[in-house]
């Protein structure tokens, strides 16, 4: 368990709760998701809370900017990041939507998790189709590292720097990285990463590591390597999406702890639970279970510094576009309105630390 003093704690409450005063103030009631921010509760945990952003929404829809700016003290863009937005072209680059959020962060007082540098999705196609040899590419992604890192240098707190590199059964995944740079290439994306900002935590990144099981086993390895090795790896992120259909990571407290003990951080990057359509309230409680273990799981552990969730309202969630006939995977419904799961994640983060 987290081992705070009775000092820490309410000192961080007092301060939380001086903020809860200014810019990030408790809904009056009758809003739908009235109640102390999540951000307020969650920093009596020393925990951020977090959500992905969805920059087109947040540029168009007045609701859903307040309740990303009143609820989280940590934002993802849940796009704007990635390869294929900030370089489209070789050589031309698009850092202006990222550089808003980064922005809009300041003026709200949240911390970014830069997501993501080394992937095999949402790649320009100039890199998917470039006939490279081992050498050009190596250098390509050195680049895109470098230029993405130090654009960005002392905005980020979190870097994903590797995303979603391993397959179920525990091996590494075929891609382009693999296939032409070989394993090593997840070592060299941190040490170029760390080259060129020194003070962001790097993590790597991937899904269904909730359970303990041939992937997550399989990342364990990794890490305790990599640190062994001296490579420069701070942390591990559980994405966290669930489906309600599947039965739910009854272990990730103790998964957790596992990689805790390597002196690592961990965070839940990108929550959500999905499930088959239309919603129930069978569902909507399972979902709320769903979401509060992953909650009390990183409560739970000592260096689970973030809980974030992948966008926060039914009305912009990737899952229906993705998933067929699933969705409602968000705390808020469609109308912003609070779900059984929003509710689940405020007590939880209100029970005393
Ligand atoms: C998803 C976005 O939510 C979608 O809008 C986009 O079309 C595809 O990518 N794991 C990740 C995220 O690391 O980057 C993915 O985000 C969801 C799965």
């Amino acid at each position: 368990m987290r081992a705070f003093t009775a000092a820490a704690v309410t000192t961080a409450a007092l301060t939380s709760l001086a903020l809860a005063g200014g810019a990030q103030a408790a809904a009056p009631s009758g809003h739908p998701a009235s109640g102390l921010p999540l951000r307020t509760l969650a920093a009596a945990h020393h925990l951020r809370v977090g959500t992905a952003v969805d920059m087109d929404a947040l540029a168009g829809d007045a609701t859903y900017t307040a309740d990303t700016a009143r609820q989280f003290s940590t934002v993802t863009p849940e796009n704007v990041m990635k390869w294929d937005t900030l370089e489209p072209q070789q050589g031309t680059f698009d850092y202006s939507q990222a550089d808003k959020l980064v922005k809009f962060a300041e003026r709200h007082g949240q911390k970014v998790r830069g997501h993501v540098l080394v992937w095999h999705n949402q790649l320009p196609s100039w890199v998917t189709s470039g006939d490279w040899t081992a050498d050009q590419l190596r250098a390509v992604l050195h680049k895109h590292i470098t230029d993405t890192v130090t654009h960005f240098k002392g905005s980020i707190w979190q870097w994903d720097v590797v995303n979603e590199a391993f397959n179920e059964d525990g091996t590494l995944r075929d891609s382009i990285w693999l296939d032409k740079l070989g394993p090593g290439y997840i070592a060299d994306a941190f040490r170029w990463a760390h080259e060129a900002d020194p003070h962001a935590k790097l993590f790597y990144n991937d899904y269904n590591i909730e359970w303990t099981g041939p992937k997550s086993n399989a990342v364990y390895d990794l890490v305790k390597r990599l640190r062994a090795q001296g490579v420069p790896i701070d942390g591990v992120g559980f994405q966290g999406h669930l489906d309600i259909q599947y039965n739910p990571p009854a272990d990730m407290a103790a998964n957790m702890s596992r990689f805790d003990k390597l002196g690592l951080d961990t965070a839940v990057t990108e929550a959500d639970v999905r499930m088959t359509l239309p919603a129930d309230d069978t569902k909507l409680a399972q979902q709320a279970d769903a979401y509060r273990l992953m909650l009390d799981s990183c409560l739970a552990t000592r260096h689970c510094i973030s809980f974030t969730v992948w966008g926060f309202t039914d009305k912009y969630s990737w899952v229906p576009g993705v998933f067929t006939g699933e969705g409602a995977a968000n705390l808020l419904d469609e109308s912003f309105q609070p779900k059984p799961a929003f509710r689940a994640v405020q007590d939880a983060l209100a029970a005393r630390p």
